[in-house]
């Protein structure tokens, strides 16, 4: 375990210095306000925070991850091992999923990589690793050889035939393969992570830069079927987490590859992301949504587009450095400034104003749980960080 400041309960464990100083003090504050949470939520699976707590999903539900994940951040600051003991219980309790198998689906990247991955490099425990690696083989089995993509979803309801779909946040869960074929050494897992993000590159990202969510292909030759608005408003319309999902992934692959293709997209997509930003940099829940609907924000898809371009920005040549890192820094700061909850200690979440599904009306004007992880994970990048569980 990485044990990089001194620690204490008050002050959460800061001893400052490394990045600026709303940042430290953001970091302090999520750190004291996570610790009370531990107690209150313990090794559950929080989602969205409504009238102030945060409701809880069952341990196959995609956001399983980010609760134990945002723990691991935090305990690499201070050593906090009430943290870290809460982090182990929710990984050992998606055993039960990842056993069960029937569950998963292409979101073992999001539940795994915070969870076994996180664990395994900061503290080498082999049974997390073997737990990575599990997940990593079902995920490559998701892997469609026509189409060039990982299937997303199992059928939602009796009959449904979605073997053909592919959703953008798969970008993020391909991290897992890129994982293990590092960690393994097996090329294999690293081929098809390619295959998937060339896919992505493709038919996901528009010349525009904004993104589109779901591609539907049909599964026995790999032709494009239709393209669908998911949860976005529409089917061209811009769901800003998805481009969020996009502009990371993106920046993750060139992170893993070195190929340029993926950061030229990345740049595509931040370019798109950034010059739709209203004035306070926090994004709204689609960026071609109805003016009737524009009061919605998305903070989580500002949170985990900062974190992205804070990445991007480091894997540049000199000469190009500066103005993501810039952004992102600057959009962290407004979360924040503007949609921090840390004067209320009614409110579990962090960061208010997320908005989970705008078209089945879900969770709406509420904290997210990943929209506090990439919050973390920005202030964790901003300060220096030696583990960032997605790289
Ligand atoms: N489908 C995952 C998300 O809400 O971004």
């Amino acid at each position: 375990m990485t044990n990089k400041a001194g620690s204490g309960p008050d002050t959460g464990g800061v001893t400052g210095g490394k990045a600026e100083g709303w940042a430290e003090e953001a970091w302090r504050r999520s750190l004291v306000k996570t610790k009370v949470n531990a107690r209150r939520i313990g090794a559950n699976f929080p989602h969205a925070s409504q009238g102030g707590t945060y409701t809880l999903e069952p341990p196959h539900w995609w956001t399983a991850g980010f609760w134990p994940g945002m723990l691991w951040l935090l305990c690499e600051g201070g050593g906090e091992a009430e943290l870290r003991e809460v982090a182990e219980a929710c990984e050992a309790r998606l055993d039960e999923v990842l056993d069960g198998y029937d569950k998963l689906d292409h979101d073992l990247g999001f539940m795994w990589i915070l969870t076994s991955v996180a664990n395994y490099k900061l503290t080498g425990s082999e049974q997390s690793r073997r737990r990575a690696f599990k997940a990593a083989n079902y995920l490559m089995g998701r892997f469609n050889l026509q189409g060039g993509y990982l299937r997303a979803w199992n059928p939602w309801h009796e009959g449904e035939d979605n073997a053909g779909i592919a959703i953008i946040d798969c970008a993020m869960n391909v991290n897992l393969l890129y994982w293990a074929s590092r960690e393994s050494g097996d090329p294999r897992y690293r081929h098809v992570a390619e295959a998937h993000m060339r896919t992505v590159l493709a038919h996901f990202i528009r010349p525009d830069g904004s993104v589109r969510h779901i591609v539907r292909f049909d599964p026995e030759t790999g032709a494009v079927a239709e393209y669908l608005g998911g949860q976005g408003y529409a089917p061209e319309s811009a769901w800003s987490r998805g481009a969020a999902w996009a502009l990371y992934g993106l920046a993750l692959a060139c992170h893993h590859t070195g190929r340029a293709e993926y950061a030229d997209a990345a740049k595509r997509v931040a370019h798109f992301f950034l010059a739709q930003l209203p004035e306070d940099r926090v994004p709204h829940w689609d960026f071609r949504a109805p003016a009737e609907t524009r009061h919605l924000r998305d903070s989580s898809a500002g949170a985990c587009a900062a974190s992205g371009l804070l990445l991007l920005d480091s894997l540049l040549p000199a000469a190009e450095r500066g103005a993501y890192r810039e952004a992102g820094e600057r959009m962290l700061e407004s979360l924040y400034a503007g949609y921090g909850s840390f004067d209320d200690p009614d409110e579990q979440g962090l960061i208010l104003r997320g908005t989970s599904h705008y078209p089945e009306r879900k969770n709406l004007d509420v904290p997210l749980i990943y929209g506090d992880y990439f919050f973390i994970e920005g202030l964790a990048r901003l300060r220096g960080a030696d583990m960032i569980p997605w790289e």
